[in-house]
């Protein structure tokens, strides 16, 4: 089972960080969830959705039929269901919640072995942090521990536009082995719905992550360059 560190921090797409933990629990990884009291606010704003982050429950956070979460907050965005309970022969992923002052948690140690983070959505305040390597929370400190084991580290920033401190902050991250990947979806594969440009990028993470998904087509060469596959 592939074991992934997910963070959810306060910056606005929330609903990238939902998607996203739907396509890893569908396939089959074992996820280890931590959200800054930002994300919570953010949650809150953009998708009706209520963490309470000293007894929470990732449930909340999954879609029905697995989780508890209903389509209030997503039913603007048109997504296509990824896990099905009835669905045969396939193995679900699990989620395990740490809170953010957690640093006894097991993702505070280089000795948990994982096969990467992602910080999804990822604030300013957040990039900043790990890039001066404060280790002010367990998000930091997880992304640390990342960077020090040479392990994937993928950021998922929104922010419009750069201040050159957030633009050198990337810059440092990136040399540092992070992998920078904004929430800047593309256009070139037609997109009919907020779900596909949703999609798009929570793609473009699973595939850094080396984990498997059906959340669109790629581009394929074979049609002369044309379409896709
Ligand atoms: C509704 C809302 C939207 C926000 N959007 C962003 C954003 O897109 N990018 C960003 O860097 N900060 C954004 N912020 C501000 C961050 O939440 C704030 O800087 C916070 O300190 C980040 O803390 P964290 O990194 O621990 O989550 C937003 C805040 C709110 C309440």
């Amino acid at each position: 089972m592939r074991r992934i560190v997910v963070a959810l921090t306060g910056a606005s797409g929330a609903v990238y960080g939902l998607r996203l933990l739907e396509a890893l629990v569908a396939s089959g990884a074992e996820v280890h969830l931590t959200i800054s009291p930002a994300a919570q606010q953010v949650f809150h704003h953009e998708m009706k959705i209520e963490l309470g982050l000293d007894h929470f429950d990732p449930m909340v956070l999954l879609p029905a039929p697995v989780g508890r979460l209903d389509d209030s907050g997503l039913k603007h965005y048109g997504f296509r269901p990824l896990l099905d309970s009835t669905a045969t022969g396939k193995t679900l992923g699990m989620v395990k919640y740490y809170p953010v002052r957690d640093y006894a948690a097991g993702i505070a140690s280089g000795s948990f072995l994982t096969a990467g983070m992602v910080i999804c959505p990822c604030s300013m305040g957040t990039l900043a942090s790990i890039a001066q390597g404060l280790s002010s929370n367990l998000i930091h400190r997880a992304a640390d521990v990342h960077l020090k084991e040479r392990r994937k580290l993928v950021l998922v920033p929104r922010e419009t536009p750069l201040s050159t401190i957030a633009i050198g902050n990337m810059k440092t991250l990136a040399d540092a082995g992070a992998i920078i990947l904004p929430a800047m979806p593309g256009y070139y594969h037609e997109p009919q719905s907020l779900a596909d440009l949703v999609d798009f990028i929570v793609a473009r993470v699973c595939d850094q992550l080396g984990v498997p998904h059906t959340l669109g087509h790629r581009w394929s060469e074979a049609r002369n360059g044309e379409g896709f596959e």
